[in-house]
């Protein structure tokens, strides 16, 4: 019988009620009203049939336990509407208390992920059995999206694990474990191997604890570890600012202070307290602009890119089944470890036979990584390695469905390596050239059949990097983008769609962060200051440090050649501020960079960075040249925001998702933004504010913050960007 639309009651006839999440609308189950009110209706049901019950299970017949909150309700939360996110909160934690107190045991089955909402019910049960499912994950990553854990999930673990365990391993990350970490981390009690297991496994705890309670509702219970008040927990708590200074270096992400304050208050005070004093954090959270930002950001743009709304559509999808990978160094090395790991086999072609192994060998040191942390069994490991041909020989890539080039960035070259191969892989092979810099549709000239030609930019290094950026050259065919958006789908990145243009998205963006920065040391500022900024800014790597990562070279190489190009095309060039101070590191004071041992940054014997470079002082650096500290942030942001719409506006963008996730995902522009366009989105006073901080820029720092005619238009109109899904 059905007592409500999200939630079944099955009855057995031993007094075994099994409520089943099955919200008959969605193809997941979420938080949403139709849920609460079930929910309700469950808890007044089981307290007026409480005798007749023996105890309950609490599973779920979608695919996953239950997906969390309705972000779609979330994200449109204002100030003025809080109150009913608060109270609406409230009723659902009172349901669940409810049916937490009931007297009889109550057992959550964890059928698939159980992840924020989910595993907060989960919290309310007495007892948590998860099933091994493969892909299945538990935890609270509500930080993630700038939110905390709003159903209670904050006030029950840290009663369940103690506040130092329920910060660091659950909230405070939003670490999402595998069932096994989740049981060897305390967050379930038992792990299943089949459905049955776990039904009888949540069945044998019913009959075990007639009577159950959760132990924060038993007399005596103490929070494990120790409450601030407790000596231990005090020598404890000195670590927490630490660790939130490094989860956030300063920048404005403002959930990991609330969920700290959330669990210290709410450690010091009863259950019902505690409760509220949650629903109050998560509901300022929520109405905020950053867990907004984030929000857009990781779950529906992310869903927009990955889902294939920059794919053309009415192509069969493909999968590839062997791919040649040319060039066996740093980048073809991850690459092709990336492919054998999706399970397509490839063939890895160096010059030398000895090079192509060695960089198959990139692969094996990972996979042997991979076995000793116990994150894959050796028999895979070995069945990966197995998947990858190290060859000098042009015959081996026979038959190759797919190619992706990854050898010296030389026209010339990738020409030649590209002519050697046509005719041997599959006449319809897709090839893919994974060049940094040069225009696709220049080097599909030197290729035949152009219109399977296209860019695949990766991201170093490739096993990490989860962004790949794909370049549309002037010939390239929709076949062919539909395929590579497929290969990128198939080995588990994130694929964004551009079209050609010199340093394409990625590339020239993070460009004018660089360019940014150095400007700055340029104009007098303190060097410290600048690495300040940024870090503050939000940026992972600070800006000189970065720079010398990738060489004071490669921006001198690309700028000369942009410089060609823009002169041959009858533009005019115009230096950046920037560019003096690259030269007179490198000409004046040999400081190239990292690699060279030198640069903004000092390098010790074992290549290790030591200090800033304390000519910068002597050289650069203007005492009491003062400016403020918002300025230097905004100028790094503000840069590659400006050029972001710059390339919507030349059309090499046509995607605001695609933009924004290639910003977040690729080049590091912080996540409490919500990517790049999102910044200019939910900056204060929204467009018109925007619009309005950069002229005041352009008229101190310069020419280059005057906001293109499509922002302002756009301003104007009262609209913001979106891709109008
Ligand atoms: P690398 O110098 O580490 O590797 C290049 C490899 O190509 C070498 O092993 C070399 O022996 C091989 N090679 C040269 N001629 C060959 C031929 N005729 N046939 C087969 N192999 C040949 O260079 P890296 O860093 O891996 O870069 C490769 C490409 O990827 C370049 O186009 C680069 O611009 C691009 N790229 C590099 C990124 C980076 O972070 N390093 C990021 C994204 C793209």
């Amino acid at each position: 019988m059905t007592v409500s639309t999200a939630i079944r009651w099955e009855q057995d006839d031993t007094g075994v009620v099994t409520l089943v999440l099955d919200d008959p609308d969605q193809s997941a189950n979420t938080m949403n009203e139709a849920f609460r009110a079930s929910l309700a209706t469950v808890a007044d049901r089981l307290e007026a049939e409480r005798d007749t019950i023996r105890g309950v299970i609490v599973t779920s017949a979608k695919k996953t336990f239950f997906a969390g909150g309705d972000l779609r309700d979330l994200i449109r939360v204002t100030p003025e509407t809080a109150q009913e996110l608060f109270d609406g909160g409230m009723a659902l934690k009172g349901a669940l208390r409810r049916i937490e107190t009931l007297g009889k045991p109550v057992v959550a089955a964890l059928n698939g992920a159980a992840l924020g909402g989910g595993y907060e019910i989960a919290l309310a049960c007495h007892h948590r059995v998860a099933l091994d499912a493969p892909g299945s994950r538990i935890g609270l990553p509500e930080v993630t999206l700038g939110l905390l854990p709003g159903g209670g999930g904050v006030v029950r673990s840290v009663r369940l694990l103690g506040i130092a365990d329920a910060l660091l391993k659950v909230l405070l990350q939003g670490t999402r474990y595998s069932p096994r970490r989740a049981l060897d981390n305390g967050l379930v009690d038992e792990v299943a191997d089949s459905p049955e297991d776990m039904l009888a496994r949540a069945r044998a705890f019913i009959d075990a604890h007639p009577e159950s309670a959760q132990p924060w509702d038993r007399p005596g219970h103490r929070i494990p570890g120790g409450t601030p008040a407790h000596p231990k927990f005090a020598a404890n708590l000195p670590a927490f600012p630490a660790t939130l200074r490094k989860q956030t270096n300063g920048a404005p992400y403002p959930a990991p202070r609330r969920i700290l304050a959330a669990a210290v208050e709410g450690a010091q005070v009863d259950f019902a307290t505690a409760q509220e004093i949650e629903a109050r954090y998560f509901v300022e959270l929520a109405a905020g602009q950053t867990a907004k930002n984030m929000i857009q950001a990781f779950f529906f743009d992310l869903q927009a890119v990955n889902s294939g709304a920059s794919r053309p559509q009415g192509v069969e999808p493909r999968q590839v089944r062997r791919a040649a990978v040319l060039g066996a160094g740093m980048m073809g090395a991850g690459i092709a470890y990336a492919c054998a790991r999706a399970g397509i086999d490839v063939v890895l072609k160096d010059v030398t036979e000895e090079a192509a192994t060695r960089g198959k060998g990139y692969s094996r040191a990972l996979c042997d990584k991979a076995v000793a942390k116990g994150r894959t069994s050796r028999e895979e490991a070995d069945a990966l390695l197995a998947r990858i041909t190290p060859t000098a020989e042009v015959s081996d890539l026979a038959g190759c469905d797919a190619v992706i080039e990854a050898v010296f960035e030389d026209t010339a070259l990738k020409h030649k390596v590209f002519q050697e191969i046509e005719d041997v892989v599959a006449p319809d092979a897709l090839l893919c050239s994974n060049t940094s810099t040069l225009p696709i549709t220049a080097l599909a000239e030197g290729v035949g059949r152009q219109g399977d030609f296209i860019g695949l930019h990766f991201f170093s290094p490739v096993d990490k990097m989860p962004l790949v950026e794909i370049i549309k050259g002037e010939r390239t065919g929709d076949e062919a983008l539909a395929r590579a958006f497929d290969l990128v789908r198939q080995i588990r990145k994130t694929p964004i769609v551009v079209n050609d243009s010199r340093g394409f998205f990625t590339s020239r963006v993070i460009g004018h962060f660089l360019n940014e920065g150095v400007a700055m040391v340029g104009e007098g500022v303190e060097p410290a200051s600048v690495e300040q900024a940024a870090a503050q800014a939000g940026y992972p790597a600070k800006v000189l440090s970065l720079m010398d990562e990738l060489t004071l070279t490669l921006p001198r190489k690309i700028r000369a050649e942009t410089r060609r190009a823009v002169e041959e095309s009858g533009g005019t060039w115009t230096p950046h501020p920037a560019d003096a101070v690259v030269d007179r590191m490198v000409d004046e004071f040999g400081r190239p960079g990292r690699s060279g041992g030198a640069g903004f940054y000092e390098y010790g014997e074992d290549g290790r960075r030591t200090r800033l470079w304390p000519g910068l002082r002597e050289h650069f650096t203007r005492p009491g040249h003062e400016i403020p500290f918002r300025d230097l942030q905004e100028r790094m942001l503000f840069a590659e925001a400006l050029d972001t719409v710059r390339l919507l506006e030349e059309g090499v963008l046509t995607s605001v998702a695609d933009a924004n996730i290639g910003s977040l995902l690729g080049i590091g522009f912080p996540g409490w933004t919500g990517g790049v366009l999102q910044y200019v989105n939910g900056y204060e006073g929204g467009l018109p504010g925007f619009v309005a901080r950069a002229r005041e820029l352009a008229e101190r720092y310069g020419e280059r913050f005057t906001p293109p005619a499509l922002l302002v238009e756009k301003a104007e109109k009262g609209e913001t960007f979106t891709d109008g899904r």
